[in-house]
């Protein structure tokens, strides 16, 4: 298990992933109350949201989960622009809910999301040994259903849950440590620049298999 005081910066192609910080407060406040990024996130949002909630929640929730070794919590920042916070994802030590994001939807369409996926399934799997990882997901979230789709994830339960917009039928996705490995042996160059899948090259796919895995194909 990682220690909250050794949570490390994470650097993709074009992202860098930081530590949540009480200094990301203000930019946090001024992107997330957006009906477009709270509309299908959990109930427990407030909303309207207070005008100190980015503060609150990065101070009374986020931080101390981080400390007690429950919660890991990134700001996005593309490596252009590292001052700029251009969204959030958070794993989290729980049955069904080890997995969120938002990104400022200025910033959609690009595949950043996709790329601090990969490596924040990479931290979650090789750093802190978990089995599986699972996320809910609202089915008319397709944005999110969209990035669990390309990276190898299976819906494994159906649900109505409730979110900011209220309660919507509702898909568990979930990904297992072999799986994701076997994903990444299929994916060696993460995702082409239009978001297709990039074949493995047959040798390694089929050593990918023979370690007895054939959920996670390109789809
Ligand atoms: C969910 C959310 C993060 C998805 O954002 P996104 O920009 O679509 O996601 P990505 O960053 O992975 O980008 C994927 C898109 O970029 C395109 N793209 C461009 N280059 C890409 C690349 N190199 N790799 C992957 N996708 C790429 C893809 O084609 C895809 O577009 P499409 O959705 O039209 O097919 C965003 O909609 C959001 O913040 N929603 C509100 C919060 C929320 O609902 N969170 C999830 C709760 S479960």
């Amino acid at each position: 298990m990682v220690p909250p005081t050794t949570i490390p910066e994470g650097r993709t192609d074009r992202l860098i992933l930081r530590p949540l910080s009480l200094e990301d407060a203000p930019q946090i406040q001024r992107l997330f109350p957006q009906w477009k990024v709270v509309k299908y996130l959990a109930a427990k949002i407030p909303w309207p949201y207070p005008s100190d909630g980015a503060e609150q929640f990065i101070r009374d929730s986020a931080l101390p989960a981080m400390e007690r070794g429950e919660a890991w919590h990134w700001s996005l920042r593309l490596r252009t622009d590292p001052d700029q916070v251009i969204g959030l994802i958070t794993l989290t030590l729980s049955e069904d809910e080890n997995r969120g994001f938002w990104l400022d939807p200025n910033y959609r369409g690009h595949g950043y999301m996709t790329e601090a996926c990969a490596w924040a399934n990479d931290f979650w799997f090789d750093k802190l040994a978990q089995a599986r990882l699972r996320a809910p997901k609202a089915v008319a979230n397709r944005g999110s259903r969209r990035i669990s789709q390309r990276m190898g994830m299976r819906v494994i339960h159906l649900e109505p849950r409730d979110y900011v917009s209220g309660r919507l039928p509702s898909e568990i996705w979930e990904i297992t440590a072999e799986e994701w490995q076997v994903w990444k042996l299929l994916h060696p160059m993460g995702l082409a620049p239009a978001g297709k899948p990039v074949r493995a090259p047959a040798k390694s796919v089929s050593a990918a298999r023979k370690h007895g895995s054939t959920a996670a194909r390109p789809r």
